[in-house]
């Protein structure tokens, strides 16, 4: 199989990433076909089926996207074939039809799941193995929203890449880190000085916590230790609502030292409950307004546009409370992808914001 990169025929696929990257972040069917079309070329058509059907067979693992996933991937390909006035034609295509076609799995399993893995830069010396890939467990057919990775969560880790002076030698926290690709990817790539993830359901914490631990190695491999990364409760209205915590109690809670210590606030995707929306602003007050030794605080959103006006709620909220919005980013399209996943919505409704106190002066920090 001989491989030629290509961006100029396929502008939003990035380049240097293999058809193998695409299925195994799960990225769109079409998205993945176009690539593999693309980007991979054969001497024929027999030896381009047998590469696309070793190349699925290889990815259907223990820690591969979801068994229905490449099955439609597969009868897509075939599908798209037929309507070229192809059929499948190779051995290794046509028992691949057959073993996904006996599949019966019409009905999407919601407690069913799966891993998105990605291979992000490493730093020199570092081998090109599996054990060097992120790897997010997520449940790609369940209504929790706290169990799939989101647009904002992906873009505000590209973010990131690209800007990781934000994130060196600081405390970090984030609030509704849901799966943890943020988190998890900062900590690996932005030289922070700690992580702190926060959720609140059981179900979404049990499921954060498997991802820190699959990927201990693969944060070892990248200098993170144990301590420097973990998870918490963070619930925003308690949290925003404290109900007389004693200062010992305040010092118990993992999650309130965190917060405490933390010198950057980040979240992704988390404004589209307008129920919630002004205990989420006061939690962010609450970080901004302990600014302590003179080190100012950060807080950095990256947000997706959907609804306008929960949006504007927010800065309504944002503004009652003295607190300024400003876009570090106003598109999130011209980051590298980094993980080329299939979303609802493309990078350029993605923002990232900056929120400060209003009253807050340059003059007063550093
Ligand atoms: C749309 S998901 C985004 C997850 C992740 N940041 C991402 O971008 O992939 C919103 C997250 O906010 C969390 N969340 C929602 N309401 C919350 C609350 N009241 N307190 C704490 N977390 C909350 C959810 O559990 C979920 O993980």
């Amino acid at each position: 199989m001989s491989l030629r990169k290509t961006s100029a025929t396929a502008p939003h696929l990035a380049v240097g990433i293999d058809t193998k990257k695409y299925i195994l972040a799960m990225a769109s069917i079409e998205e993945v076909i176009e690539h593999f079309r693309i980007v991979e070329t054969f001497d024929d058509k027999y030896q381009q089926q047998n590469a696309f059907a070793h190349i699925v067979e290889s990815c259907w693992n223990e820690f591969g996207p979801s068994q229905r996933y490449l099955k439609r991937l597969v009868l897509q390909y075939v599908n798209q074939l037929e309507r070229e006035g192809e059929a499948a034609e190779s051995d290794a295509l046509s028992e691949l039809v057959l073993h996904v076609s006996l599949r019966k799995d019409n009905v999407p399993e919601s407690n069913e799941s799966c891993y998105l893995s990605f291979q992000i830069p490493e730093k020199e010396g570092m081998d090109d193995s599996i054990d060097g890939w992120l790897r997010i467990r997520v449940f790609p057919y369940h209504n929790d929203v706290a169990l799939r990775l989101w647009e904002a969560g992906a873009a505000l880790a590209e973010y990131f890449l690209d800007h990781p002076f934000l994130l060196k030698n600081m405390h970090v926290i984030e609030l509704g880190a849901g799966v943890g690709l943020t988190g998890l990817v900062i900590a690996a790539c932005c030289n922070p000085s700690s992580v702190y993830l926060t959720d609140y359901t059981d179900v979404c914490r049990n499921n954060l916590r498997h991802n820190l631990e699959i990927n201990r190695k693969w944060l070892a491999r990248h200098g993170v230790s144990s301590d420097q990364i973990a998870e918490g409760y963070l619930e925003w209205e308690s949290f925003a609502h404290p109900t007389g915590l004693t200062v010992n109690e305040m010092n118990d809670d993992p999650a309130m030292v965190s917060f405490q210590r933390a010198q950057v606030l980040i979240a992704a995707d988390v404004l589209y409950d307008v129920s919630v929306i002004d205990s989420l602003v006061l939690v962010v007050k609450r970080f901004l307004t302990q600014q302590s030794n003179r080190q100012r605080k950060e807080v950095i959103f990256a947000i997706t546009r959907r609804n306008m006006n929960t949006f504007n709620l927010f800065l309504d909220h944002l503004r009652g409370h003295g607190i300024h919005c400003t876009y570090l980013a106003k598109s999130c399209e011209n980051l590298i992808k980094m993980f080329p996943c299939n979303f609802f919505q493309g990078r350029e409704d993605v923002q990232v914001a900056q929120l400060r106190l209003t009253a807050f002066h340059d003059d007063d920090v550093r």
